[in-house]
């Protein structure tokens, strides 16, 4: 039994805090937060014991009437691995507090790759066996290795070009924007791109825009196809729709945007209301002069949470790749 501490109980904290406590061989052994508000009260209400992020004021929980553990010190001999769920950068800052713990850490997309080994299931999960501090990739780049990893895998990739039509901010977030404009990457290509390097080999580049939307990012991706290669549009199709964490979605289910399939995913009755999949649109799928095109959507604030579960496996070489993509999959009804 892994036991594991989430340092930073917030979008991402607090989901895959949830999808942690549903395994068999992984237990919450702690959740820390800075601010004492509604997230706090509920963590509490759902059974975790709270701790205080380092520095936060113990006194501010108390005032509230929340009851906190201490700190993430006072517990580090019972932690196997922190998850680290901090804002983006502060991952990086915390990771001096671990090393004087002796503790090892996951962090997310948010920090630089320096600061560990970089993670997808799928595609470098075997790298990651025994590493002491992982990285798992952003939302956007856990987007594209879901779907070019399965063309990866057999081998048709010459080169990519992606446009990332990135969400403003999350849903519960109400300090970013735009709400009145689309801004442009200007940087080219986007830093999408060679973040895909670190944990899929492929050619690419990326170029990104952030439109005001709180619902899902939209990637419209064209693969130049090795000349050699003669693939159809229906073997991609069963390609994709053969790969878990990658589903179809199109007219025929009456999915036309991704308020449609943030909608479809309530209606899914799960945790949240979350959409772990990357969806991509089937009637988008085509190949037009040795290139093809698909468009797909990534829920940001779910799809990383069932790599974090298979990042603690590889971490601990609990189990393979495919049992443990298999078992995270089974404990969060992911298709
Ligand atoms: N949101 C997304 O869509 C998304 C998707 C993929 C990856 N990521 C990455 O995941 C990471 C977390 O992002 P997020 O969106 O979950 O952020 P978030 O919603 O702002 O949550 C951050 C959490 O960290 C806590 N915190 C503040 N200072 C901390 C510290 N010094 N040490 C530990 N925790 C601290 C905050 O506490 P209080 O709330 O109590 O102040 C909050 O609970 C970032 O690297 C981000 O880039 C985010």
């Amino acid at each position: 039994m892994i036991n594991v501490f989430i340092n930073g109980y917030g979008t991402v904290g607090k989901r895959v805090a949830d999808a942690v406590a549903l395994q068999k061989d992984m237990r919450i052994i702690g959740v820390s937060k800075r601010t004492p508000d509604f997230d706090s009260e509920q963590a509490i209400k759902k059974g975790f014991d709270l701790y205080c992020v380092e520095g936060a004021d113990v006194d501010s929980f108390k005032n509230k009437g929340l009851e906190t553990k201490g700190y993430l010190k006072d517990i580090k001999d019972s932690v196997d691995v922190v998850i680290d769920g901090a804002p983006g950068k502060q991952g990086a800052k915390n990771m001096d507090l671990y090393k004087s713990l002796g503790l090892n850490a996951i962090f997310q997309g948010g920090e630089d790759a320096s600061i560990g080994s970089s993670f997808n299931a799928h595609t470098n999960f075997s790298e990651n066996v025994g590493q002491k501090y992982i990285r798992v990739v952003s939302c956007n780049t856990t987007g594209l290795a879901r779907t070019l990893g399965c063309l990866n895998d057999v081998n048709v990739i010459k080169k990519v070009k992606a446009v990332m039509v990135r969400r403003a901010a999350d849903p519960g977030d109400n300090k970013r924007g735009p709400i009145n404009a689309i801004i442009p990457e200007v940087k080219v290509p986007s830093h999408h791109g060679p973040d895909l390097k670190t944990v899929l080999p492929v050619d690419i580049e990326t170029i990104a825009v952030k439109v005001p939307t709180t619902l899902m990012h939209l990637h419209t991706i064209m693969v130049d196809l090795k000349k050699d290669i003669d693939i159809t549009r229906d073997e991609i199709i069963s390609l994709f729709d053969n790969r878990s964490r990658v589903i179809l979605v199109g007219k025929e289910d009456g999915i036309n945007s991704t308020a449609d399939i943030m909608e479809y995913a309530k209606n899914l009755g799960r945790n949240r209301g979350d959409m772990y999949e990357i969806n991509v649109w089937k009637d988008s799928i085509n190949i037009k002069d040795g290139t093809l095109y698909y468009i797909q959507a990534v829920h940001q604030e779910s799809d990383i949470v069932p790599e974090n579960v298979d990042a603690v496996r590889a971490m601990f070489d609990l189990k393979g790749k495919d049992e443990s993509i298999e078992i995270t999959n089974k404990a969060l009804g992911i298709l």
